[in-house]
């Protein structure tokens, strides 16, 4: 199975070479590069709920998108051209679809339950129910006081020390579950490698009630290790070595590095390979997560997205969302070239939910070259951006009305508010449909200034659900982690390996040590080396 899979998309043709895009280019040429949002409205008075799907517990309204029933039909066909169905089989069955590192692709696998047979034979798979519930059990710990700080103060401050898909989702999940956390537990992070987020905290935390929970797949990651260090050596300043072992807690796959940090056995959560770092919330680096929104909460996440991926694996093409957004964002940036997207959620507890997706959309699809080694001949991922709707209102949509360019959005929509005032939601939503229509219809008319027109016919897709909880947080994320992974299949890259870091690193490990000045810098840039000079001289 595996291997089959491999080697049909080492044979696979280009997207560009298949019929269906020869048809969709034809199409955006001749028809649909002129044809208004407003026209197709007109031509179809049931457009809106044509155009718009329900899954699990959202709904996506995409009638205000530069699409007929024609061009659904036509991405559709170049989905299954692309063998989309035949790939998403690939990923839930183990086969390693990640090809440059060899690896199994089964965050899916962390959220299913044995019933669903997500790839039961993949080493590790059937280790995932166990795992959540020594989770549990220690969360449970923690919550009870039975499992305290070194003097025997109960936990009530956690700080997540990780980076990248080992931090975005835990704080993305803890600020968008506010209303879930426990009485009297507070969530905090560290990612940067600066120290001042340590710096701030520290003035504040109190050593005997804080738990530190090291996330990192590898944990080897510079910034990760280095705050760890420095966040173990304030609690050896403040409590003494012997405290170390009570407030540290860590989740990788590392389990040598675990040990040699000082974690003790029972204190150390491990997943699998087969778990991306940016796919990873579900699995122990959700811990920070569920030590401050308890473990049901946790688990309503897991139950959340395992809706998402069962309609996923099951639900046609053209009545599958994820496939569907997918095809729309191929459709604008492949044909229109649109060069970014807006995400726009409508409760400021998902205001780090566009951070999240920027990881997940830009580290996945990211890419130039196809599974197969060579070039792609189209564009790939466009850049993600965004901010909770009133801010970003009153910060960049002017942009979006007024601007040169083109920028599709994503509206992210709860109805009910998520425990705070009705008829402030109620304001959100206003504003939130509001643009929704303003970027549609404009505003022009006889002898209005110019600078007063805004061009309207602006794209939006709208994702609208009953209220923000662990379920419908969970259906979200998954539904962005399927679309990302449908772009990356019509493109023919691997949208599960992240090698574009790997220089970075690199390079700033080999200047480390010549910034402080022990080093002489070795390397050849020109400009690097006039920098140095500069930052030398202003160095404390
Ligand atoms: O920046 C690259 C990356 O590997 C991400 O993919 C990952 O989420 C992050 O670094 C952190 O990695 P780790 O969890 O191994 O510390």
């Amino acid at each position: 199975m595996a291997r089959s899979y491999t080697s049909r998309k080492l044979s696979s043709r280009y997207p560009t070479d298949l019929e269906a895009w020869k048809k969709l280019g034809a199409h955006y040429r001749e028809t649909m590069r002129r044809r208004t949002l407003a026209e197709l409205f007109s031509r179809d008075p049931k457009r809106a709920e044509r155009f718009s799907l329900s899954a699990c517990d959202l709904t996506l309204d995409y009638s205000k998108n530069h699409i007929s029933a024609k061009t659904r039909k036509l991405l559709t066909s170049l989905a299954k051209q692309c063998a989309v169905p035949a790939a998403v089989e690939a990923m839930f069955s183990g086969a390693p679809i990640n090809a440059t590192e060899g690896r199994s692709v089964l965050h899916v696998a962390l959220r299913a339950a044995p019933a669903d047979g997500v790839a039961p034979q993949t080493p590790g798979v059937s280790e995932v129910g166990e795992t959540l519930d020594a989770i549990g059990a220690f969360v449970d710990g923690v919550h009870s006081g039975t499992i305290c700080g070194h003097g025997g103060e109960r936990f009530t401050d956690v700080v997540n020390i990780g980076i990248g898909g080992s931090d975005l989702g835990p704080v993305m999940a803890s600020r968008a579950l506010r209303p879930y956390w426990k009485k009297s537990m507070r969530f905090h992070s560290v990612s940067n490698i600066d120290g001042t987020q340590l710096a701030d905290l520290t003035a504040e935390l109190d050593p005997a009630r804080t738990l530190f929970v090291v996330c990192s797949k590898t944990f080897t990651t510079l910034e990760t290790m280095t705050n760890a260090a420095a966040a173990r050596e304030w609690l050896v300043g403040k409590l003494g070595a012997a405290a170390v072992e009570s407030h540290f807690v860590a989740a990788s796959t590392n389990h040598e590095a675990m040990n040699e940090f000082g974690i003790r056995p029972d204190y150390r959560f491990g997943f699998w390979d087969w778990v991306g770092g940016r796919y990873s919330l579900w699995s122990a680096v959700g811990l920070s997560l569920a030590l401050v929104v308890g473990m049901d909460a946790f688990r309503r996440l897991l139950a959340g997205g395992r809706g998402m991926d069962r309609h996923f694996r099951n639900a046609p093409l053209d009545e599958n969302m994820p496939v569907l957004l997918a095809m729309i964002g191929i459709w604008y940036n492949n044909f229109f070239g649109a060069e970014t997207q807006a995400i726009l959620p409508y409760d400021n507890r998902l205001d780090r939910f566009p951070a999240y997706l920027q990881q997940l959309q830009m580290e996945s699809s990211g890419k130039s070259v196809r599974m197969d080694g060579k070039r792609v001949r189209c564009h790939t991922g466009m850049a993600i951006w965004g901010e909770a709707g009133n801010n970003a209102q009153h910060s960049f949509y002017q942009l979006l009305h007024q601007g040169t360019r083109s920028i599709p959005v994503d509206f992210i929509l709860p109805v009910k508010s998520s425990g705070a005032s009705q008829a402030q939601q109620d304001l959100a939503i206003a504003n939130c449909l509001g643009q929704a229509e303003a970027l549609m219809d404009g505003f022009d008319e006889e002898g209005l200034a110019p600078y007063r027109v805004h061009r309207g016919n602006q794209p939006s897709n709208l994702i609208l659900f009953d209220e923000l909880c662990p379920e419908t947080l969970g259906q979200l994320i998954a539904l962005y982690e399927h679309k990302v992974f449908v772009e990356g299949v019509v493109w023919g890259i691997d949208s599960f390996d992240q090698w574009g870091v790997e220089l970075g690193k690199k390079t700033a490990s080999a200047l480390s040590g010549v910034v402080a000045g022990g080093r002489r810098y070795g390397g050849g840039n020109p400009s690097t080396r006039s920098l140095l000079e500069r930052v030398r001289k202003l160095r404390p």
